[in-house]
């Protein structure tokens, strides 16, 4: 590396009586007390344009944390003509200064912004302590300190040259601009796309779901407040497929940087298919999306890790995580101890606002998503499914679901298949005999191929399950739960409808923001 070799920022626990506690305790407090107004960046303009909606938090509804300042078509042509007129500049400044600012941000969020960033993830997203601080803290420190390094290893890399011939591999960034457009689950999510593309000297328009605005709007100002200049990312706050109508029509549309479902990329998709002739190049195209993300149990395994990894891969964050465990394949010679020790842990999960830091469980990001789990609640007791635990839902004061174990005898069922993106499980215990057919099972019920666990005490069916399930999971974990991709050791992604498997926080994902010009010169 030629930058400073990065090392994962380390977990802070946040346990009782610690100064961490203390301090973030005092920011939520402090959020609570104002309501923040919240722009468009656009240029060196931050846009208040006095339409406004309201920010709430999930676990309190009626509690506003934040207007946010509706934009239009306008603004959107706006942003697109501040990020092209700051390209060329942009992109001459050198890559030492470039990784400054993101080391910075980096050391800002790190530091002085840690406890402020993670309150607002909390209150903002419903995420309890623990897993805001692995993803607004460690998780976006990681993307941008490691993108750094990898960015200095794209640079290196150069073909071979011999005497009287130099060739050489400019890496310049897109012609054009690129569109990050992020989802609400990870505040780390929504900070590292716009900034992977900036980094590698992109200019981009960013539109964050609203959803995540309230963390969103403090990423924007620490990459100012780190030396990023006017119009390099520039915020608006349009509806996506309004936004969508500006973007994909102007011929200087050059990427897609999208994290979010898979129905929306594909509907993307398909306008930037037809729009193809109206750009001036191939616009890259990177898509993240959804999952039905599987753990499968053999004979071999041990009840108690399997259970925990159920519990902790499946709920927490209310199962709002792409990689969340949602369908589990169990044997019946381990399902009964299985059973039993995911109710004993279900039993002491805490369910409740953020604030108490005893809740495990919190709430589901909005009404829509509360109303699509319930449904899924209601139809799946209908159907008579065996409720083995949780299965109610109350949005009186806050988005809450219980978190539900259902067990169904029907391995097709549809909470086996879709994505429910909340706090939802379902198992399907087979005959130890019927292995082989489950493998094939687990390959083929969903169409998504993000996560997998298998739970397995034997090398040559580890071996074995793990050839077979290639295709089925773009992250495969062996003995461990499904969820918790750490930058730099299992970079993360997949394939089939999971999205276009670029990686995120590593290389591949880097080399798709830059085109590369080789120069052959003779002496
Ligand atoms: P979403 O698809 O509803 O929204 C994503 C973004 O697209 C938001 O900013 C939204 O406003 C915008 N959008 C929605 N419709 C649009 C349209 N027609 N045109 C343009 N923009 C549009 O996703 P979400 O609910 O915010 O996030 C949850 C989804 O994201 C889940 O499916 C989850 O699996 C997926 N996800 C995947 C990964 C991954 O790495 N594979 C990570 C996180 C989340
Ligand atoms: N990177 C996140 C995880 O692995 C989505 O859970």
């Amino acid at each position: 590396f030629k930058a400073p070799i990065p090392v994962n920022e380390p977990v802070r626990s946040y346990s009782p009586g610690s100064a961490d506690r203390a301090n973030l305790k005092r920011a939520l407090a402090e959020a609570r007390e104002s309501v923040t107004e919240i722009p468009q960046y656009i240029g060196s303009e931050q846009v208040f344009s006095g339409v406004r909606e309201n920010v709430t938090m999930p676990h309190d509804h009626r509690h506003v944390l934040a207007h946010y300042h509706i934009g239009t078509e306008e603004d959107v042509r706006k942003a697109i003509d501040a990020a092209l007129a700051k390209s060329s500049s942009w992109a001459a400044m050198s890559w030492e200064h470039r990784a400054a600012i993101f080391l910075k941000a980096a050391d800002l969020i790190a530091g002085p912004y840690r406890y402020k960033l993670n309150a607002a993830t909390m209150q903002g997203q419903s995420k309890n302590a623990y897993q805001a601080e692995i993803d607004s803290a460690c998780e976006l420190i990681d993307f941008l300190r490691f993108n750094v390094a990898f960015m200095t290893q794209i640079y290196a890399d150069q073909p071979s040259s011999s005497p009287g011939c130099w060739n050489r591999m400019v890496y310049r960034p897109l012609e054009g601009f690129v569109f990050a457009l992020t989802p609400f689950n990870f505040t780390a999510i929504a900070g590292n796309l716009p900034a992977a593309p900036a980094l590698m000297g992109n200019v981009v328009v960013w539109k964050p779901a609203f959803s995540q605005l309230y963390a969103a709007n403090l990423i924007m100002q620490i990459f100012r407040e780190a030396g990023l200049p006017d119009g390099v990312i520039n915020m608006i706050l349009v509806d996506g497929p309004d936004a969508g109508k500006v973007i994909f029509e102007h011929e200087s549309f050059a990427g897609l940087h999208f994290t979010g479902s898979t129905a929306v990329f594909r509907e993307i998709w398909k306008t930037i298919g037809n729009n193809l002739p109206k750009y001036r190049s191939f616009p890259r195209i990177v898509g993240e999306t959804g999952g039905k993300d599987f753990v499968l149990v053999h004979s071999s395994a041990d009840p108690l890790p399997v259970a925990a990894a159920l519990v902790r891969g499946a709920f927490e964050y209310q199962g709002q995580k792409c990689s969340a465990a949602s369908r589990a394949y169990i044997p019946s010679d381990r399902w009964p101890d299985i059973r039993k020790e995911i109710v004993a842990m279900l039993k002491e999960v805490k369910m409740g606002p953020v604030e108490d830091f005893r809740n495990f469980v919190n709430a589901v990001i909005d009404e829509r998503a509360f109303d699509k789990i319930a449904g899924y609640l209601s139809q799946a007791k209908e159907d008579g499914l065996e409720v083995l635990w949780g299965g109610n839902a109350d949005k009186s004061t806050g988005y809450f679901v219980e978190p539900t174990v259902l067990v169904t005898k029907d391995p097709y069922y549809r909470t086996m298949v879709e994505e429910i993106f909340g706090p939802v499980l379902t198992v399907f215990v087979f005959e130890p005999s019927d292995f082989e057919q489950v493998i094939s099972m687990v390959d083929r019920t969903s169409p998504y191929a993000l996560t997998g666990a298998l739970f397995c005490n034997d090398r040559e069916v580890v071996a074995h399950a793990a050839d077979r399930l290639s295709n089925a999971a773009g992250n495969f974990y062996i003995n461990d739960k499904p969820t918790g991709a750490v930058v730099g050791q299992q970079p993360f992604g997949g394939a089939r409808a999971s999205g276009t498997n670029d990686k995120a926080g590593a290389m591949q994902n880097l080399l798709r923001w830059v085109s590369s010009r080789t120069i052959k010169e003779t002496f």
